[in-house]
């Protein structure tokens, strides 16, 4: 008789939820694939780990994506949660179509030339230092400058302090007030808004001016939803491919093999895609919650329970994936979920591959001999539910 499943997952596994993930996810997918974690006064959380119910709840119209349907759920920012993640149709239909275009493969396609320009331009500045940092001294100004190229905002704001007033709205840092954490966005997003109301900077795909427009001359985004998408396009725009930089880069450290095949040409693209999956930059799917009760292998979701498609664990499910802990950069096929699917599926798939594609290669080749400067023990995870990504990947030369 086979010994009956254990009911709660080993505290070792869950004490290293965030440095290292995979064991624990490995637990759930074999023990406890639809697992209630439910907690005194607050809405009950089911965790989905298989890779197959992951997929098809993604496209399940019995989920709703408005968090204004789970009582005191406090879904982000105040005021700032009126945009396309956090809606169903037909305001997400209406709020996707806006933005859409501004990230049609063919439009981000151009900006090849700018991303490689800038990717060089980051590394001349740490040419010939003895300690680098992946994330700090590439992915995140690197990332940044795209979005905010594409968003239309004004240089004097692209800078780390605007990064820092963002990435403290999800994982703020210990001590730090909440409120003024807030306070500090919302003046962020007044001085963009009144940039492009009083006709400031107004280069290239503009896209935050293109909604100011559309918002003020035909009322097809109220403010607070104008408000509600720059904010979320300048955190997801940078906060996602920067760790699918940083994770990625730190996959090939442990793995030089694979990082020696990277020299080849043609492998780019199997690479992005092996590196997206391997440790994805977007651990846990948005926010979802049940419209209506659903069963799932014999577990009841009630009705306004929240339920969270586990990306990252999805995506190493040995049903879906030959040896799913092995990093293998020509993997094919690959149909990872990293970037979600059905009528959610990210809007900046194109630009991440392509800042991916770039990346990569590049990195590796300037930067030459280079260990990590830490045991993978020590490197800083930061906290974040939804996301997963390094704080800092410090780096040494040999
Ligand atoms: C490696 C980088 C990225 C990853 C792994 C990623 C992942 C994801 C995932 C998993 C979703 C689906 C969320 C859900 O279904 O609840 C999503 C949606 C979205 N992503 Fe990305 N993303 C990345 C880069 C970007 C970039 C560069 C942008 C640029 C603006 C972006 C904008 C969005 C938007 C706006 C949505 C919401 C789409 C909707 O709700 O209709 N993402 N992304």
């Amino acid at each position: 008789m086979p010994a009956p499943s254990p009911s709660s997952p080993p505290p070792d596994l869950l004490a290293a939820r965030v440095r290292d993930p995979y064991p624990y996810f490995a637990w759930l997918r074999r023990h406890a694939p639809v697992r209630a974690e439910r907690r005194d006064g607050r809405p009950t959380v089911w965790q989905i780990s298989r890779h197959e119910d992951v997929l098809a709840l993604l496209t399940d119209e019995r989920l709703s994506k408005d968090p204004g349907r789970v009582p005191g759920y406090v879904a982000g920012p105040a005021g700032l949660n009126r945009h396309l993640v956090h809606s169903d149709p037909p305001d997400h239909t209406r709020l996707r179509t806006l933005v859409n275009t501004a990230f049609a493969p063919r439009r981000i396609a151009q900006l090849e030339p700018f991303i490689t320009d800038t990717a060089h331009l980051l590394l001349d500045r740490v040419e010939g230092h003895a300690h680098v940092d992946v994330i700090g001294d590439f992915a995140a100004p690197l990332t940044f400058r795209m979005i905010c190229a594409i968003l239309g905002v004004p240089g004097e704001l692209d800078n780390a302090r605007t990064r820092d007033t963002l990435m403290a709205t999800i994982a703020p840092a210990p001590g730090v007030d909440q409120a003024r954490v807030d306070d500090a966005l919302h003046a962020l997003l007044d001085r963009l808004v009144a940039t492009k109301r009083t006709g400031g900077e107004q280069s290239g795909v503009d896209l935050l001016g293109a909604l100011v427009r559309a918002g003020d001359e035909s009322g097809a985004m109220s403010e607070e939803e104008l408000r509600s998408t720059a904010y979320l396009l300048l955190l997801v725009g940078h906060d996602t491919t920067m760790n699918l930089i940083g994770n990625g880069t730190l996959a090939l450290l442990r793995n030089p093999a694979e990082a020696a095949r990277l020299a080849a040409p043609g492998l780019v693209t199997t690479a992005v895609e092996e590196l997206l999956r391997y440790d994805s930059p977007v651990r846990d799917a948005t926010f979802r919650c049940a419209a209506e009760s659903i069963t799932l292998h014999g577990q009841v979701i009630d009705e306004g329970d929240i339920v969270s498609l586990l990306i990252g664990s999805a995506n190493r499910d040995g049903l879906r994936f030959p040896e799913p802990d092995r990093l293998d950069l020509g993997r094919t096929p690959n149909d990872h979920l990293a970037f979600g699917y059905g009528p959610h599926f990210c809007i900046g798939a194109a630009l991440a591959r392509l800042e991916g594609a770039v990346a990569f290669p590049l990195l590796l080749r300037r930067l030459g001999s280079v260990a990590l400067a830490k045991p993978t023990e020590e490197l800083p995870w930061r906290p974040a539910r939804v996301m997963r990504g390094l704080a800092a990947l410090p780096v040494v030369r040999n």
